[in-house]
């Protein structure tokens, strides 16, 4: 049986207030689990995927994100909007956009993924309006539109862009806007005969498009459709960030090349990966102040993903999904990129525990107990020349007895660092693995962060990142860094206890 497009019963007004209420009703509950984030983003309860429509506006940072408000699983999208002055410290606000239009109005679509940008003062954010018509996916690029930051008109012309051109096909979404020269320029995700592309628009005034051509395309080992797909200025040359479906294990993809604006034809020589864990997808990037590019990410996996076992136990405590600590894109000399916390995180900071210079050798224990904990941050320097231990690493979120676990490896042998999370929680599997860059002499550096259910780690000088959930008992707070087969001299070890940002 096909769905039919549902019928506009409320306006955008009322199905926004409908959409608050059933926040309203389950979110004290949703608050009160323990495996709940303390210092990386989520919705006051239910489902979240994407960040959308991340910008500095007028001060503030702005957060949109896919949101299902009736339950803890992917439904009809809305967008849920919060604030931050510090990139730390967020206040929810209202629900942002619904599906009320019959361009967005449909069980199995809605507001899709988009992007947000300042048109003089004036929030304009640009978003996929998805939904079925004979059982077919139509999809097709809308307005909306702010004059407070909070509450958003849809454009009466919508959708200012109604279907693909025939470069693309009916999967066309998730549209990322900026401004150069002053002209509009927008870049579309889509696919065609299994190729992955990017697809370039620009326009005077953010509401007539014109349809500019492919900026660039899969060359066939590039996945079958690009998701999310983010297009900026990164000193002197230009980023292609996008999120493949049908590439392995590989799904999300930076290029680094050059733009020419009179082709509309991106040329890239780079290429790597975003981060290697096996819960960060959709990474959206903005400009942060200060002169920097950051990016977020949703921390889970869809169902496609080689590893995917369902989106995790905490759902039935009413929530799902959250957003990647904001991480700095920076360009390294050889051209690769560089993934860095944001400086903000470091005002979580509580207790610290500093050694260097300190031998560890197999079954030696060097971190006191108590700094156990659900948050912490990690910074470690190990001294590779001289080093004659076959694995150095970390056991996170350990009950001490053996139970509960998670190892991080770094495997001389290999050169690969693995996020074994196979006694993590009883629920988690999984061991996703990087291979590193660092060879020879040259230091490990390791940089963790520690929140109540996900890890991130980077490490080869912020090139190689990896992102995974965990989902150990709150009593699980054991920490341990160990070597196998020998023995290493740490250079540095800090760590740190977080405190929660809310
Ligand atoms: C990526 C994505 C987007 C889409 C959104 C729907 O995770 O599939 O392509 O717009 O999620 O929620």
């Amino acid at each position: 049986m096909e769905l039919l497009p549902a019928k506009r019963t409320l306006s955008h007004r009322e199905a926004l207030l409908k959409a608050e209420q059933s926040i309203s009703k389950i979110k004290e509950s949703a608050g009160k689990d323990p495996s709940r984030l303390k210092y990386h983003f989520m919705a006051p309860a239910y489902w979240i995927n994407d960040p959308n429509g991340l910008i500095f506006f007028k001060g503030e940072y702005h957060l949109f994100y896919q949101h299902y408000p009736y339950a803890a699983e992917w439904g009809p999208m809305h967008w849920g909007h919060a604030k931050s002055k510090d990139l730390v410290h967020w206040e929810h606000l209202p629900i942002a956009l619904a599906p009320s239009e019959p361009y967005d109005l449909d069980d199995r679509g809605g507001v899709f993924s988009g992007s947000a940008v300042d048109d003089n003062g004036v929030l304009s954010v640009l978003y996929t309006g998805t939904i079925h018509k004979d059982g077919l996916l139509i999809q097709s690029q809308c307005l909306a539109t702010s004059l407070d930051g909070i509450t958003f008109e849809k454009y009466e012309g919508n959708p200012v862009i109604p279907g693909p051109p025939a470069d693309g096909s009916a999967d066309f979404r998730d549209p990322k806007v900026w401004k150069h020269d002053g002209t509009w320029y927008m870049v579309v995700g889509s696919s065609k005969d299994g190729i992955g592309k990017a697809l370039l628009y620009n326009s005077p005034d953010l509401r007539e498009w014109n349809y500019a051509g492919v900026l660039a395309e899969s060359d066939g080992t590039m996945g079958t459709m690009w998701e999310c797909p983010d297009f900026f200025p990164l000193d002197g040359r230009y980023v292609l960030m996008f999120s493949p479906m049908g590439m392995g294990q590989r799904k999300t993809i930076y290029l680094v090349g050059d733009m020419n604006y009179t082709t509309g034809r991106f040329t890239w020589d780079t290429m790597g990966d975003v981060d290697y864990g096996y819960e960060y997808y959709a990474p959206q990037s903005f400009s942060g102040g200060q002169g920097r590019r950051i990016i977020i990410a949703w921390l889970n996996a869809w169902d496609w993903m080689p590893w995917f076992k369902n989106f995790g136990p905490t759902s039935k405590n009413h929530w799902c999904g959250a957003m990647s600590a904001p991480r700095t894109v920076e360009l390294a000399e050889d051209g690769r990129l560089e993934f860095k916390p944001v400086k903000e995180l470091e005002v979580l900071r509580r207790e610290h525990y500093h050694i260097e210079q300190t031998e560890l050798s197999p079954e030696v224990q060097l971190i006191p107990k108590y700094l156990g904990s659900d948050c912490l941050e990690i910074k470690a320097e190990f001294e590779m020349s001289g080093c004659t231990a076959e694995e150095i690493g970390f056991l996170l979120r350990s009950s001490g007895d053996g139970v509960q676990q998670t190892l991080l490896v770094y495997d001389k042998r290999t050169g690969t660092l693995t996020f074994d999370r196979s006694r993590s929680d009883g629920w988690s599997e999984g061991t996703p693995t990087a291979a590193l860059e660092r060879t020879g002499a040259e230091p490990l550096r390791l940089h963790i962060f520690v929140d109540t259910s996900v890890v991130e780690v980077y490490t080869d000088n912020y090139r190689t990142v990896m992102t995974n959930n965990i989902y150990p008992n709150p009593a699980s707070i054991g920490l341990e860094v160990f070597v196998r087969g020998g023995s290493v001299n740490i250079t540095s070890l800090d760590v740190w206890k977080l405190r929660s940002a809310w």
